[in-house]
């Protein structure tokens, strides 16, 4: 029995794994409940007294060995694992990459400049905190002028001369203060109104102003680029100039695009009549080119200001205009193919 004892302790320390699993087999063989050390217990009970010092010994010496065998083993696999799951396996196919979306004022944002810029306009940009004369006085709205009630301003402070820009046309005063004629730019931004939220309205919202100021600009030329807008933004090239008023332009005008009364959307948001109204227009009043210090003998211009979420309201038909700033995933994700 000892020399069987002994040649099991050559077995322990020789024995080797490569997994778990096989640690558990060998502790279960020589470890367990009824395993191989239980068994030469038992067995040593019965043997003769002469023997059992040197058997109990050996006895001792292969638990010992076989329970350090086992510790050994779990210790060292529990490395390999952990420097295994340092690198990950590199065979493993990739993750899906979560790609973002462009937020839908940004892609109709940038589709309108693309537009105007095909067509030679460049892009300018304004402060959002403007002050009275960029905003009001120099576009021929002075002091108590009854149309700044028609836009509802936020001041800053109580400072009745600092705001939050009611729209971009203040952009174009700010443009032409720093440059001279010819002029042909957009300038896309945010402006702020102090009206009640609703499905149609936001107090805070976009807009894109337009300004063409050169020699001989007349109001044809002015009908040409909405036009050629319209068509390449809408895929629609009938529209009409409704007379309106607006204190920077003289004349000024409303313009529809023929939307059509094909479905029952269509019906809805034109009130069925066909027609959609997409933005303001005119051309540039004289005493506005005087205020910003160019000669109004000498040069003419139109400019125009439509509101972007309006045109992506109708291009994506978004039936409330709170959407755009609820920053709902699941809306956002749904212009994840626009680009
Ligand atoms: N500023 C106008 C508004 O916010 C829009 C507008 C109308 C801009 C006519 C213009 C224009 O440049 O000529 O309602």
């Amino acid at each position: 029995m000892l020399d069987k004892v002994k040649e099991l302790i050559g077995d322990v320390k020789a024995f080797n794994a490569s997994t778990k699993e096989e640690v558990e087999i060998f502790r279960i063989k020589y470890l367990g409940g009824k395993g191989l050390l239980k068994e030469l217990f038992a067995e040593f009970k019965n043997v003769d007294a002469q023997l059992k010092k040197d058997l109990g010994q050996a006895l001792n010496t292969l638990r010992n060995a076989a329970e350090g065998k086992v510790t050994e083993l779990n210790a060292s696999l529990e490395n390999n694992q952990s420097q295994k799951s340092f690198y990950g396996d590199l065979t493993r196919p990739s993750e899906p990459i979560n790609l973002g979306s462009r937020h839908p004022i940004s892609l109709v944002k940038n589709q309108i400049i693309e537009v105007f810029n095909k067509v030679g306009f460049t892009v300018s940009e304004g402060p959002e905190i403007e002050d009275d004369w960029h905003n009001f006085t120099a576009l021929n709205l002075p002091s108590h002028h009854p149309a700044r009630d028609m836009q509802d301003t936020f001041f800053i402070e109580q400072d009745p001369d600092i705001l939050l820009r009611t729209h971009t046309s203040s952009v174009q005063v700010r443009y032409m203060e720093e440059n001279q004629p010819p002029i042909r730019t957009i300038s896309p931004g945010r402006v702020f109104r102090n009206e009640d939220i609703s499905a149609r309205a936001h107090c805070i919202f976009h807009q894109v102003e337009g300004l063409y100021i050169d020699t001989d600009v007349s109001f044809a030329d002015l009908k040409q680029t909405l036009l050629y807008f319209t068509k390449e933004m809408f895929g629609k090239s009938k529209i009409r100039l409704r007379p309106s008023y607006f204190p920077f332009t003289e004349p000024s005008a409303e313009v529809d695009i023929y939307w059509g009364l094909e479905t029952e959307t269509d019906y809805r948001i034109t009130k069925g009549t066909g027609w959609l109204e997409i933005m303001g227009c005119g051309m540039v009043d004289p005493n506005v080119l005087k205020n910003a210090n160019i000669d109004p003998v000498k040069y003419s211009g139109y400019a125009f200001g439509m509101g972007i979420e309006r045109i992506a309201m109708l291009l994506y038909q978004i039936p409330d205009i709170r959407m755009f700033y609820e920053n709902d995933k699941r809306f956002l994700e749904q212009f994840k193919s626009v680009i």
